[in-house]
């Protein structure tokens, strides 16, 4: 994963450096460091640890230079140490690399035996020497291309050169690499976001691109070395959701921004006065869709679950599910007749961008349901459907996840009717309940006090079971997902009539079992599932939108949800588990915003 940054300039760089690391933090943050050049020489700062601990120590000895390169860490080869951290410089040249290079161990076994010292354990050093190597017979362009020709795997890549004191040369194989220009100033990043409060101004590399930025210019290359020219857009000013305002974690303001972003993403997509979805331009027409494959991955692959209960319910086109590292891998069957779709918040999660790659191969139509519509995934397929979410930057994805489940929602819905499997009258009846949506989410958010005090339940527990059925399975298992990477206790998502199967050897007296039982069909059979943890002495948490009954005096907690509709129901479940996970996060003194080995975007294999 990792986050990269170069920026040429006529004044200093270091602090501009600092502040593009802290934006970048969400892809890796277990080591940091930068390099300028400074009175020609390769002035290089590292720390492990978050940018703050690498702010501190220029904040002591300051690191001039009007041209910069910087590096978040996502440890994938050597732990997390100042020695592994980026950048990693010769006497020559200075690298910061983000991506793997797969070959590595080859490369370097070569090197050595050349007799050449490596200091770290990354697969990034081989890129350091091979770069040295190669500028003793070649000019820096000339001796990247030649490197990267060694390379084998996918990266993002920002180098500098002491004898070559005025250009940030970058390059892109897989991972992203975007490209900014200001006044007497210009910028590679590994997204936009990184380089948003220097510039609206970007361009992005496509694979097999370099780039050669002075503080003047930018030239671009492509992967024959033939000049070419690159695109500019112009991005807009909105920064508001990069602060964090009045809420104390970057998370809990975007669980409390749901009942806005769903407004809008409803707001994009339905006719307010006519009641109609306003989707156009399917790349396969909705008559002739033979199948539809839902892929992602973590929390985006619990939306493709969910989604799945919608189509069936809603439509009769056939669906299947898939996890990206699952998908790229299989020996699939394709056909032109199926509509492939890739949910992705980031839009760059390398798992899922690959499974998109294998699709366009075969020639199959692609659509995406991505936050970042500048993104790689988006970029790549053939119709994009954005959630208009916002950016995103909790690692735990809470407004992004809603935004996926609303637009498949409207997606399957607009299936439905042109397809004729559902009648005008549902239609509408289905869009009105859609419309009530963002106030209903503001109401199940209304929740977060009674959460507080469910949350106690869990400290003390040595693990926790998530259960539900139909399309609250897959909220269970988001629930779960989520209590896991926020407050690193051990969490079960299950279908509650599998536990029979062999989960039930889990419960014992006062494991927290968190029961997702809304009025549908299955409501009974959950309770049936209920008692059977009960009387092992499981501890029940209940969450309901039954307004009827809260059945049992053995349930130890019980929260109801509003009730709308029972296909919106997962959408308004989901919202105490958000609130769930924070708060258990909270009382066990976890880094809500950055989870302890994740990153948000996850951009290698
Ligand atoms: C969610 O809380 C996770 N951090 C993670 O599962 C995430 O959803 C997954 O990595 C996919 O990311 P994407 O949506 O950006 O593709």
């Amino acid at each position: 994963m990792c986050g990269i940054i170069g920026i040429a300039s006529n004044k200093p760089v270091s602090i501009n450096i600092i502040n593009s690391l802290k934006k970048l933090e969400y892809r890796g943050y277990d080591s940091a460091g930068l390099a300028t050049l400074t009175e020609g020489d390769i002035n290089e700062k590292k720390c492990s640890g978050r940018v703050e601990e690498l702010e501190k120590i220029l904040f002591k000895t300051p690191s001039n230079g009007n041209i910069g390169i910087g590096h978040v860490r996502w440890a994938t080869h050597g732990v997390p140490n100042i020695i592994n951290a980026h950048p990693h410089s010769s006497e020559e040249v200075s690298v910061v690399h983000n991506g793997i290079v797969e070959n590595s161990d080859e490369i370097k076994k070569d090197l050595e035996s050349k007799g050449l010292k490596f200091k770290s354990q990354t697969d990034t050093e081989v890129i350091t020497l091979l770069i040295t190597e190669a500028l003793k017979e070649s000019e820096p362009l000339e001796s990247v291309f030649k490197t990267l020709q060694k390379l084998k795997g996918s990266f993002a890549l920002g180098i500098i050169f002491k004898n070559f004191s005025n250009i940030i040369i970058g390059a892109r194989r897989g991972s992203p690499l975007a490209v900014g220009y200001a006044k007497k100033e210009n910028y590679i990043g590994s997204d936009s976001y990184a380089l948003k409060s220097m510039t609206n101004k970007i361009s992005y590399l496509d694979d097999g691109e370099l780039c050669v930025l002075t503080k003047d210019q930018v030239s671009f290359y492509d992967e024959k070395l033939k000049k070419i020219n690159k695109k500019i857009h112009i991005m807009s000013e909105n920064n508001s959701a990069i602060e964090k305002g009045e809420y104390k974690h970057f998370m809990l303001k975007e669980i409390y921004e749901q009942p806005e972003t769903i407004k809008n993403c409803i707001g994009e997509y339905v006719d307010s006065l006519k009641k109609k979805i306003n989707i156009i331009n399917f790349p396969i027409e909705p008559n002739n869709i033979n199948k539809i494959i839902l892929i992602g991955c973590g929390t985006a692959y619990n939306s493709c679950l969910t989604a799945k209960y919608w189509f069936e319910e809603l439509t009769t086109i056939d669906v299947e599910i898939d996890i990206a590292s699952e998908f790229r891998y299989r020996n699939l069957k394709f056909n032109s007749k199926n509509l492939y779709i890739f949910v992705s918040q980031s839009g760059e999660t390398a798992d899922t961008a690959a499974a998109l790659d294998i699709c366009k191969k075969n020639n199959v139509k692609t659509c995406s349901i991505v936050n970042v519509i500048e993104s790689t995934i988006a970029r790549n397929s053939d119709w994009v459907l954005p959630i208009h979410a916002g950016t995103e930057i909790g690692v735990a994805s809470t407004k992004a996840f809603l935004g996926q489940l609303t637009v498949l929602y409207i997606l399957c819905l607009k299936l439905a009717i042109v397809r004729k499997d559902i009648d005008e009258r549902t239609y509408e009846k289905n869009i009105s309940s859609l419309k009530k949506l963002p106030e209903a989410i503001k109401e199940s958010i209304n929740t977060e006090s009674n959460v507080q005090l469910m949350a106690k339940e869990f400290l003390k527990a040595k693990g926790s079971m998530f259960l539900g059925r139909g399309s609250s399975f897959p909220i269970a298992l988001e629930g779960a997902l989520k209590l896991k990477e926020l407050s690193y206790l051990h969490a079960e998502g299950y279908p509650a009539g599998e536990m029979k199967h062999g989960p039930l050897a889990l419960i014992e007296e006062g494991l927290p079992v968190i029961i997702i039982a809304p009025k549908d069909k299955y409501f009974e059979k959950t309770l049936s599932n209920m008692q059977e943890v009960m009387a092992r002495g499981g501890k029940i948490l209940f969450i309901t939108d039954n307004y009827k009954e809260l059945v049992n005096e053995n349930i130890r907690f019980g929260l109801r949800v509003p009730r709308l509709d029972k296909l919106l129901s997962p959408i308004l479940l989901t919202i105490p588990l958000q609130l769930l996970s924070y708060h258990v996060a909270l009382l066990k003194n976890c880094d809500v915003d950055k989870p302890r080995n994740l990153a948000k975007s996850v951009t290698v294999e």
